[in-house]
């Protein structure tokens, strides 16, 4: 069967962007039954921006639950924390030194930040090292990202290459980047790209007080009330990922008709929406008040992983001329 892996970064609190462009697909490829799926949190991917420890750690359980709420189903997938496994990092040393340093120099996120005047540490220069490693590691097939992780996707690519030519081995799978460009980009309140980075995101599991700011804040026109209006708008944009689509063509026959505020489409899209999440809302809070389970899903997955990990650092240290004589010792 083959293997799916992705992550997520601990970056922030997820939004119906990642919802919709993510976390909708790897529940998808966890029960099409086709794939063995791996996904994980990249806490040590969101270190490189020094974000407040307390800050990094209930991301990441946040993600966890979100993650589960929305239907990642432990018996199905693996789900770890990429910290819990330290021959990522291990490999990752070793699989630097085949690493040329242009290869990294080229990367558009890192010369992103340059270009912002951010002062980069080596931590994000080597991010794409760190990104192929977790991948490779586990000999993915597909790794479902969205459009910005193209580029790593190829960085990885060439990074197992370079590691087979220079030892002359087939030790490292080529892995395929499954761009989910067909997933249509989500638009934040205020129609950009929804992003962590813009303040624009609409939360799923915000408190429905929360969700009704955010949802309220959505930017629209001044057509009067009483005037129809472009049933094309930030309002049902987002309404159609939630609704069925006989509402939606009820939405657009009300703009059409006029006497229809934005303010009553916004409550229509609010109450859309919390139908849609209503299950995955309940769930969540459950789980928040079980906290040992969740501690468990991760031990577990963590000790799948690991299993794993572990096999393919040791078999990388014998093809490079470590001793590798700790293996020995777990075996
Ligand atoms: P953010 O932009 O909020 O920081 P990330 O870059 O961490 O989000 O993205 C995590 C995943 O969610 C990626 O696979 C990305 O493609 C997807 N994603 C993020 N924002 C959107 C959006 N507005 N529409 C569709 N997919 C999105
Ligand atoms: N760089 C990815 C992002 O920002 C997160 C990530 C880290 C990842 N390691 C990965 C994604 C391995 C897929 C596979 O979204």
């Amino acid at each position: 069967m083959k293997r799916s892996l992705s992550g997520i970064q601990s970056s922030g609190v997820l939004h119906i962007g990642n919802y919709f462009g993510a976390i909708k697909q790897f529940v998808d490829h966890q029960n099409s039954g086709e794939y063995e799926c791996f996904y994980f949190v990249a806490d040590y991917h969101s270190l490189t921006t020094l974000p407040p420890p307390a800050e990094v750690r209930e991301n990441t359980y946040n993600i966890i639950l979100d993650w589960l709420a929305c239907g990642l189903d432990p018996e199905k997938s693996v789900i770890y924390i990429q910290s819990d496994i330290p021959e990522h990092t291990e490999l990752t040393w070793i699989l630097s030194c085949v690493t040329p340093m242009g290869l990294l120099e080229r990367s558009h996120s890192y010369k992103d930040k340059i270009a912002k005047n951010i002062l980069p540490n080596a931590g994000l220069f080597n991010y794409p090292v760190l990104m192929a490693c977790d991948i490779l590691i586990y000999d993915s097939d597909v790794v479902p990202v969205g459009k910005d992780q193209k580029q790593h996707m190829e960085i990885t690519r060439d990074i197992a290459m370079k590691f087979n030519q220079q030892y002359n081995v087939e030790f490292f799978k080529l892995p395929e980047g499954l761009i989910l460009d067909d997933v249509a980009v989500v638009p934040g309140i205020d129609g950009q790209k929804m992003s962590k980075s813009y303040g624009n995101t609409i939360n799923m599991f915000a408190s429905a007080k929360e969700l009704k700011k955010q949802i309220m804040s959505i930017v629209t026109d001044s057509t009067p009330l009483e005037e129809p209006k472009n049933p094309e708008n930030n309002i049902s944009a987002l309404y159609k990922l939630v609704a069925s689509v006989e509402k939606q063509k009820a939405l657009r026959d009300k703009f059409l008709a006029g006497n229809f505020g934005y303010g009553d489409a916004k409550k229509e899209l609010l109450s859309a929406m919390l139908e849609y999440f209503g299950e995955a809302r309940e769930k969540r809070e459950a789980l928040a008040r079980n906290m040992d389970y969740v501690r468990d899903v991760l031990r577990e997955g963590g000790k799948k992983a690991r299993a794993i990990a572990v096999k393919k650092v040791a078999e990388a240290k014998e093809i490079v001329g470590l001793t590798g004589n700790m293996y020995k010792y777990f075996e």
